[in-house]
């Protein structure tokens, strides 16, 4: 049993991309302290990066089989656009959290609506690349929880 981190779009330049924004972490630093994260509580994390909506989307259908009990996923650009993400967790039916480095309520209008958020258990925006770890924190502690 394992929880699922998921990175959309343009999330592998981490560390390059507008760190003014995003801050100077990389994907792979985020990846390495999520699997510690999850390996210090007993919990394996599979981490998965695509810049391709079908991709997440048929990820996200292998995670019914292969164990997943919950998805971290900051979706990038795709949150603003993607029914067909959003279409997917609802088929699937695993529950996931949504995060966002950058606080996108005080960024463009563009960016201010999601197709994920109110299906989401819940969502972190603002913190960081410290949301993977807030999220994930709170993902262990359900699946605690779960188990009693
Ligand atoms: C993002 C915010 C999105 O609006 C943007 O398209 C991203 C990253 C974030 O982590 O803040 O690619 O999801």
């Amino acid at each position: 049993m394992s929880i699922l981190l998921v990175n959309g779009p343009n999330l592998n330049l981490l560390g390059t991309r507008e760190p003014g924004i995003y801050g100077a972490a990389t994907l792979a630093d985020v990846e390495a302290a999520a699997v510690a994260q999850g390996e210090a509580a007993g919990h394996r994390v599979d981490c998965f990066q695509s810049n391709h909506e079908g991709a997440i989307v048929d990820r996200i259908h292998a995670a019914r089989t292969d164990g997943t009990q919950f998805v971290v996923i900051n979706p990038g650009a795709y949150t603003h656009t993607s029914v067909a993400i959003r279409d997917a967790f609802a088929g699937v039916s695993i529950p996931f959290c949504e995060v966002h480095i950058s606080n996108v309520h005080k960024r463009e209008a563009f960016r201010h609506h999601s197709y994920l958020s109110d299906i989401a258990v819940g969502v972190m925006a603002g913190f960081g690349v410290q949301g993977y770890t807030l999220a994930l924190e709170f993902v262990i502690a359900q699946l605690e929880q779960a188990k009693t």
